[in-house]
């Protein structure tokens, strides 16, 4: 798929911006705080729905937004996708409701109608590249399962939609948990009723989705293993391994990932449900689900080695970038389409010998590429030839050079 538009208002630095992109794709260069970051972003947020960096997504509605006028403050992105023969238009619009505590509002439309933000991910897929990802390897838990609920969620709507739920199920069972922990007498009997509904709800969900991140995950182990050796040309192994709170023997894991999804979904919600079950004198002690999606992790090894730990920082970088080609590589297979590449401000993390490499791989994939750089010079690429160049300035992009015909242009 391809983005043929794209439109920005009030959305960071840029106040009003229309473009209409090349199908290789663009190269955007510029100084610090350009907005190079910000034109990815609103990309990023046409795809999954919410911003990779902001932790509130008010932060990408412009200072100044509605100022002049006494509007309420809004931003809006906008973009028209290909996708074999059709189009489609998406568009996302947040709004600051006054009225309701400055809460924040997000308005989507699929060619014009309105739909849910959960109906829209997945219209256009993105596979995204920053030097954030190396928080991947670094950060916390919370960081690796939220990547791999967004990969998920842009590969499988059934994920998505479970997603949501357990995680509205994980909040009321917890305060169930609370209430009747701290119920006394305990009634035993009474306990079990109330929590069996609670239970099976959240079992089938979480089975689901620990179900298909350990088929995800054992996918991309394989893929990004060949990748990190065509990037770093080492014998030492990138691994990629999921670690559960559930109770899953290895003999078990390997049926979950070779059997069939609804086998495996079975499989898993057998073992949750028999944890749950025993951890449940702990859990009403502590007031908190225990096991599940929401407690687990990944790891990234090299040689069997934890890379966080032992690896150097450029391993890290390469087995970062090695789990996003395989991210791409799946999304190819399972969907059948070709995500657009946002690579942001990641050549210059790599060396020559590795930019290129890296770019090789991506050029081969066939994919529209949306790359930026600080330094105009590492842009100036073989495999980055057939796209335009385009400069991000204080909320501008300056055609440099490339198809005239589809000059960025600015309205209002
Ligand atoms: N809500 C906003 N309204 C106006 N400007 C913003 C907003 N959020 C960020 N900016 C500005 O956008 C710039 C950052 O843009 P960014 O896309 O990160 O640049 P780059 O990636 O080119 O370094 C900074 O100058 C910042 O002050
Ligand atoms: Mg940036």
């Amino acid at each position: 798929m391809i983005l043929t538009t794209l439109q920005l208002e009030e959305f960071r630095s840029y106040r009003r911006l229309s473009v209409d992109l090349p199908a290789a794709g663009l190269r955007i260069f510029g100084q610090n705080a350009g907005g190079k970051t910000s034109l990815l972003e609103a990309v990023y947020l046409l795809a999954t729905m919410r911003s990779p960096r902001a932790s509130s997504e008010r932060e990408t509605i412009h200072w100044e937004s509605g100022v002049e006028l006494g509007l309420p403050p809004y931003a809006r992105v906008a973009a028209r996708i290909r996708h074999n023969r059709h189009e489609t238009d998406v568009e996302v619009v947040l709004t600051v409701d006054e009225e309701r505590g400055g809460a924040l509002r997000k308005r989507v439309k699929l060619d014009g109608r309105p739909r849910r933000a959960i109906d829209a991910v997945g219209a256009l897929k993105v596979v995204l590249f920053t030097p954030d990802d190396l928080n991947l390897i670094l950060g916390s838990p919370s960081v690796r399962r939220r990547y791999l609920d967004i990969t998920l969620s842009q590969i499988d709507s059934t994920y998505l939609q479970a997603l949501g739920q357990y995680g509205r199920l994980l909040e009321q069972r917890n305060s169930l948990l609370k209430e009747l922990g701290g119920r006394r007498p305990r009634d035993e009997r009474a306990i079990e009723d109330q929590m069996a509904y609670w239970d099976a709800e959240i079992v089938t969900r979480g089975a689901y989705l620990l179900a298909q991140r350990l088929r995800y995950v054992h996918e991309v182990d394989r893929v990004a293993a060949e990748e990190f050796r065509a990037l770093a040309r080492t014998e030492d192994r990138l691994g990629l391994r999921y670690s559960t709170t559930v109770t899953l023997p290895d003999a078990l894991r390997e049926r979950v990932v070779e059997s069939t999804l609804a086998d495996a979904q079975a499989f898993v919600a057998r073992a949750l449900e028999s944890d749950l079950h025993r951890l449940r004198p702990d859990e009403l002690r502590r007031g908190v689900t225990l096991v599940g999606p929401h407690r687990d992790d990944l790891h990234f090894l090299l040689g069997g080695h934890e890379l966080s730990a032992y690896g150097s920082r450029g391993q890290q970088r390469l087995a970062v970038v090695a789990t996003k080609l395989a991210e791409l590589r799946q999304v190819v297979a399972s969907t059948g389409e070709r995500p657009v590449l946002l690579l942001d401000d990641v050549l210059s993390e790599l060396d020559p010998e590795h930019q290129e490499r890296l770019l090789a791989v991506l050029g081969s994939a066939g994919c529209q590429i949306l790359i930026t750089a600080t330094d105009r010079a590492l842009l100036d690429q073989p495999a980055l030839a057939a796209l335009p160049l385009v400069e991000a300035r204080n909320g501008t992009l300056v055609w440099v050079e490339g198809e005239e015909a589809s000059q960025p242009s600015e309205h209002g």
